[in-house]
């Protein structure tokens, strides 16, 4: 078979990263290897997000960059997929003639067929069809992949919430979870292929199975925490209002969970609360997190804030920010708030001006910014199990204009935190054993994002190198 380039762009949430990864999984028997190079592709993807304005106009921008490699090479296919094609499927080429294919969020797998049927006839294809069946399409399993330690899995798709701003009900289409068997087959294969970690997708990882009538979210866990030579699981993202108590005491009671929750609040404010439809209050919230804290005293707890939601009061915006100072979290992802198609909010009035936003963004940010840098310096010292990933990027400042600096290495703490470490000279011979392996770090100093160590203990011998591992988190 003749063997074809393919590009693909990613922009938007772990979820693309996730389809992403199935799309190249689809096309690889068509022949299509993938590329970096874009120039060189023979067919270029881009997955496209939707979830503000900017990420939109991202998809657009590099559409306009494939016009003009199309313009000089009419061979090459260009498709556009992801929740950008799903929202505006036939008004996408009647912009773009250029662009070959539409694909939405659910025709990943009719792909196969949708871009042979292209190479034979060169005709364009709009394919946004939704099923309204629960049935979920199982990703393909094992086509890979270069070595990795951790990997995303997604477990359901949809979401039902309907929060007013948000457009990913319109895109993502209705909740649907897949079967616990499949999920556990999956990361089996992961871990055979040497991957230690996963996180688990969902928009609202809480209602796992519950329409279906599968297991909990809960059970799901404790099936894969069972799963041998897998070392750490994660999740995202849960919804403070399904957070359970059952889900909340898994925390530091089974070992391979890690100690870190992303639990989204929004806004600390109980009237924006309820205009976005959010269905829990400030009180709740701080609730849920006093009993994750108690069960589990040093869980890292991270959040999403939307600023500027229509009719937002400087008084309402306050009480986000008290929120933020009671909470001390581990750290946070903070938007403007933008109107969406289809979004209820981008009809209510009292728009908030983009100045404003920008000046809430910035003191959100800022006050974050001191709690992190505070939480960082206490961590100096203490000793931390450090998944490794692998070789880092980044040179130590020390060792800056130095002949040889030393070889660095990063990895994840089970807090989230990125740690970046030098390897001891006497490990040197060893280096390709540590991808993977859990080695215990002291903390030695900080950066603005990420804290620096050195080796303390148990550097991996050969045993910890192929996959028995299974020290936990
Ligand atoms: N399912 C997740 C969120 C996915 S979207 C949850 O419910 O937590 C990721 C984040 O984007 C959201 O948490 C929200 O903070 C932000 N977001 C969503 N729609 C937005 C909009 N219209 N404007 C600004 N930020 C938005
Ligand atoms: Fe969007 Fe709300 Fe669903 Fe999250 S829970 S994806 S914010 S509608
Ligand atoms: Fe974006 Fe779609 Fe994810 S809108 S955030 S890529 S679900």
């Amino acid at each position: 078979m003749q063997s074809k380039k393919l590009h693909i762009k990613t922009i938007g949430c772990q979820m693309n990263v996730y389809d992403t990864e199935q799309i190249a999984a689809v096309l690889a028997p068509l022949g299509y290897q993938l590329t970096v190079a874009v120039e060189s592709a023979d067919m270029v993807i881009v997955n496209t997000c939707t979830i503000r304005e900017k990420a939109e106009q991202k998809a657009f921008s590099f559409l306009g960059r494939m016009a003009k490699i199309k313009a000089a090479k009419p061979s090459l296919i260009v498709a556009v997929g992801g929740c950008v094609a799903q929202q505006e499927g036939e008004a996408i080429p009647r912009r773009m003639p250029f662009v070959d294919l539409v694909f939405g969020t659910q025709a990943i797998f009719r792909l196969p067929e949708l871009v042979h049927r292209i190479e034979q006839t060169r005709c364009q294809i709009v394919d946004v069809r939704t099923s309204s069946s629960l049935a979920f399409n199982e990703p393909l399993a094992g086509l890979t992949k270069e070595k990795r330690v951790s990997a995303f899995v997604t477990i359901m798709r949809g979401c039902d919430n309907f929060c007013t701003y948000c457009v990913v009900p319109h895109v993502r289409g209705r909740e649907a979870s897949r079967h616990p068997d499949r999920i556990v087959d999956e990361i089996r294969m992961l871990v055979d292929q040497g991957v230690r970690e996963v996180t688990l997708l969902g928009q609202n990882v809480n209602s796992y199975g519950s329409k279906e009538g599968l297991c909990s979210f809960a059970d799901l866990l404790e099936r894969v925490n069972g799963i041998e030579g897998l070392g750490r699981i994660r999740f995202t993202t849960s919804h403070p209002k399904d957070l359970s108590d059952v889900l909340i005491n898994l925390f530091g009671r089974i070992d391979k969970l890690c100690h870190h929750i992303h639990l989204p609040v929004q806004s600390g404010s109980n009237e924006i609360l309820k205009r976005m439809n959010r269905n829990y209050t400030r009180e709740n919230y701080l609730e849920r997190l006093a009993r994750l804290r108690d069960g589990c005293p040093d869980i890292a707890i991270t959040s999403d804030f939307i600023v500027g939601f229509p009719g937002e009061t400087e008084r309402q915006f306050d009480e986000t920010l008290e929120l933020v100072k009671t909470v001390q979290y581990d750290g946070l992802f903070a938007f403007m708030y933008s109107d969406r198609p289809n979004a209820p909010a981008a009809a209510f009035s009292n728009k908030i001006a983009e100045s404003v936003k920008k000046e809430r963004l910035q003191k959100l940010l800022a006050l974050q910014e001191s709690i992190t840098h505070d939480k960082y310096q206490r961590m100096v010292g203490k000793t931390l199990r450090v998944l490794v990933e692998g070789p880092s990027r980044t040179i130590d400042e020390d060792f800056k204009g130095k002949r040889t600096p030393p070889l660095r290495y990063s990895g994840r703490t089970t807090f989230n935190h990125i740690v970046h470490f030098s390897l001891p000279k006497s490990y040197r011979d060893k280096k390709e054993l540590l991808t993977g392996a859990f080695v215990d770090i002291m903390i030695v100093g900080t950066y603005a994002h990420s804290l620096r160590g050195s080796v303390a203990t148990n550097m991996p011998n050969a045993n910890m190198g192929k996959g028995g591992s299974t020290i936990a988190a």
